[in-house]
C-alpha cells in the first residue's frame, strides 16, 4: 500500500519536473532543489535551543513574564480568582484552579510584577479592594511577592500601596494589611502559590537579564552555540540547507525596543557567509511575529497572549520586517525561501487576516526577488489543510509548509514503536498527499523529529521511526527540515543522533 502510494508520488513528481521545463508560473513548478534541511533553533533562543545554564543563571527564576501561578489561602483553603475571568473585583472562594484563578506574571524586576488574568486585565486596587479592571497597566498595578523561604510555596503580596494582600472573606480581598510575623494557617495574608506553566522564550530571557546584562549574555550565546564548524557539519553530513527562525525585532537591529537586544543581524549576515561558505541554503522563517502569533514562547509571547494579526497596523509591521530581510539578503545566492510568518495559530489567527498578511508579504519579497521561493506556514489548530491553496496558486514559487510531529497531542499516548511508525506510514502519508497536488503549491514539512511520547525505546527503534519519517517526508515536493540543529535534549538534536549514528542521510 504505501509503496503505491510512493510510486504514485514520485510519477506525480516526475511528471511535475517535466512540466515545470516548459512552464514556470504556477506555484505546481518543483524545486529544481529538494531541501534536506535542519532547523537551526539559537539565532532566536528559547530554552532548549541554547545552553540551559542561562536560565538558570536568572536571579528569582521562578519569576519570569509569563509564568502562570495560583494562590490558595490558607485560611479557607480556597484559591484567588478573577471573577468573571476578569473586569471584576478579586475574590477567594474557589475551590480548585485553572483558567480564572490562574495570575500570569509580568516581571518589572527581580521583585516586582503585575498580574495578567484570563481576560488580559491587569490586577490593581480600588481603593483598598483588589480588582482587575485595567487593560492598560500603570504604577498602581504593581505587586511583590515574598516567599517565606526559597524552598517553600508559602507567599505573601505586597500591594502598591505597601500593604499585604488578604484573603478577608469568600468575596473580598483587600490589600489593608500593615504588618505580618509567622506563617500561621490562620493567617490570611499567607498564600500557599502553585507554579501552573512557564515560558522560557526570548522575552523572558533578556526581560529577566534587564539592559545590562541582556546584551552580554545574547552575545556570548551567539558567539558560542552555533559556529561555522556546524555549517561544515551540517554540508558533510547529507543536508543541503538550513531554516533559520528569526525574530521581528531583527529589523530595527541593532536597537530593537526592550527587552530585545541588538546583534541578531550580525548573527545572521554570519549565517549567510557560513552558508555560501559550504554551498547550503538558507530559508528564512520569521517565527516570532510581533504581537505573537500563537502565544507560545518561541513566537516570543510575553505571557501567552496572542495578538497578531488583529489590526492592519501589525500586519503592516510585518510585512515591513519581510521587506527589510528580503532587501538585504536577496542578492545572497544562499537565499532560497522566504517563509512569511511561522505557525499562525487558528481560530485566533483568522483565516482572513492571514490571507491578507500573507498576499502582502508575498509581494513584499517579490519586490526584492523573483527567484525565493515564499513559504506559507499552515495555521495549527482546526482547519482544511488546503486552506492556503486559493491565494497559493495565484503565487509563483510558493510553498505551503506543515509540521509533523507524533507528540503533543492525546492520540500518540500510548502508542507503541509499531503503531507511531505505521501512523507515519499511513496517515501522514496521506495527509502529505492531500496537500501535494500538480496544480497547487509545493510542499515542505519544516519541522519534524524523531522523538515520541514512547518510553524505553531501543535506539533500533529510533532508527526505525527516523526512518520512517525521511521515507514519508522525503515525498514532499519542496523538502522537510529536522528540529532542530543542537538541543539540549538528545533526540531533538540533529546534531546528536548523526553523531551517535541514529540518523544517516
Ligand atoms: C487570485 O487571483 C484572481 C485573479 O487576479 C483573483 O480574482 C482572486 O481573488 C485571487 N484569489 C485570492 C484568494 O486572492
Ligand atoms: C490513521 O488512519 C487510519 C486509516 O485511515 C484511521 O483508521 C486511524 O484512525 C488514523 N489514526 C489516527 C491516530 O488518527
Amino acid at each position: 500500500m504505501t509503496r503505491w502510494v510512493n510510486l504514485k508520488i514520485w510519477l506525480l513528481n516526475f511528471f511535475v519536473t517535466s512540466f515545470s521545463m516548459f512552464s514556470l508560473s504556477h506555484g505546481a513548478a518543483n524545486a529544481e532543489l529538494r531541501v534536506k534541511a535542519v532547523n537551526l533553533g539559537g539565532w532566536l533562543v528559547t530554552e532548549g535551543w541554547m545552553k540551559p545554564s542561562l536560565f538558570d543563571a536568572i536571579p528569582n527564576k521562578d519569576f519570569l513574564d509569563g509564568t502562570g501561578l495560583q494562590f490558595k489561602s490558607v485560611t479557607t483553603q480556597k484559591y484567588l480568582c478573577a471573577e468573571s475571568g476578569g473586569g471584576n473585583i478579586i475574590v477567594a472562594n474557589r475551590p480548585a484552579a485553572s483558567g480564572w484563578e490562574t495570575f500570569r506574571l509580568w516581571r518589572l524586576n527581580e521583585n516586582t510584577f503585575r498580574f495578567r488574568v484570563f481576560n488580559k486585565q491587569f490586577v490593581g486596587l480600588d481603593g483598598v479592594k483588589v480588582v482587575a479592571f485595567s487593560h492598560t497597566p500603570t504604577n498602581s498595578e504593581t505587586f511583590n511577592i515574598v516567599k517565606e523561604s526559597d524552598n517553600s510555596n508559602r507567599v505573601r503580596i505586597k500591594a502598591s500601596n505597601g500593604y499585604f494582600v488578604q484573603a478577608k472573606k469568600e468575596d473580598l480581598v483587600s490589600a489593608d494589611v500593615s504588618s505580618v510575623s509567622g506563617w500561621r494557617d490562620d493567617d490570611p495574608t499567607v498564600f500557599v502559590m502553585t507554579i501552573a506553566g512557564r515560558m522560557h522564550g526570548e522575552f523572558q530571557l533578556t526581560n529577566a537579564y534587564g539592559p545590562t546584562k541582556a546584551p552580554q549574555v545574547m552575545k556570548q550565546h551567539w558567539s558560542t552555540f552555533i559556529v561555522e564548524d556546524d555549517f561544515k557539519f551540517i554540508a558533510s553530513n547529507g543536508l543541503n540547507a538550513v531554516r533559520i527562525p528569526i525574530g521581528w525585532w531583527i529589523a530595527s537591529d541593532p536597537n530593537p525596543p526592550p527587552p530585545y537586544v541588538g546583534g541578531s543581524l550580525n548573527a545572521l549576515d554570519n549565517a549567510f557567509l557560513w552558508a555560501q561558505k559550504y554551498e547550503l541554503k538558507i530559508i528564512l522563517d520569521l517565527h516570532a511575529a510581533p504581537g505573537s502569533q500563537n502565544g507560545f514562547e518561541h513566537s516570543s509571547s510575553r505571557d501567552g497572549s496572542l495578538d497578531w494579526g488583529k489590526t492592519d497596523e501589525n500586519i503592516l509591521q510585518t510585512v515591513q520586517v519581510i521587506d527589510f530581510l528580503t532587501a538585504r539578503y536577496a542578492r545572497r545566492p544562499s537565499l532560497y525561501a522566504v517563509e512569511l510568518i511561522n505557525e499562525p495559530l487558528s481560530p485566533d489567527v483568522t483565516l482572513e487576516a492571514l490571507n491578507k498578511y500573507y498576499k502582502a508579504g508575498y509581494e513584499a519579497v517579490r519586490k526584492h526577488s523573483s527567484t525565493a521561493y515564499v513559504v506559507l506556514s499552515n495555521r495549527l489548530g482546526p482547519i482544511d489543510p488546503r486552506e492556503l491553496f486559493p491565494l497559493a496558486n495565484n503565487f509563483t514559487r510558493s510553498v505551503i509548509d506543515v509540521h509533523y510531529y507524533n507528540l503533543f497531542q492525546d492520540v500518540f499516548n500510548g502508542m507503541s514503536v509499531q503503531q507511531n511508525i505505521d501512523f507515519v506510514y499511513n496517515n501522514r502519508s496521506s495527509q502529505l498527499s492531500y496537500i501535494t497536488t500538480s496544480d497547487a503549491p509545493l510542499t515542505f514539512v519544516g519541522e519534524w523529529v524523531a522523538e515520541w511520547q514512547v518510553s524505553g525505546a531501543t535506539k533500533q527503534d529510533y532508527q526505525r521511526f527516523a526512518k520512517a519519517q525521511l521515507d514519508v517526508y522525503g515525498q514532499a515536493t519542496f523538502g522537510w527540515a529536522y528540529w532542530a540543529f543542537k538541543n539540549i535534549y538528545n533526540h531533538w538534536s540533529l546534531e546528536w543522533m548523526i553523531k551517535n549514528g541514529y540518523i544517516k542521510l
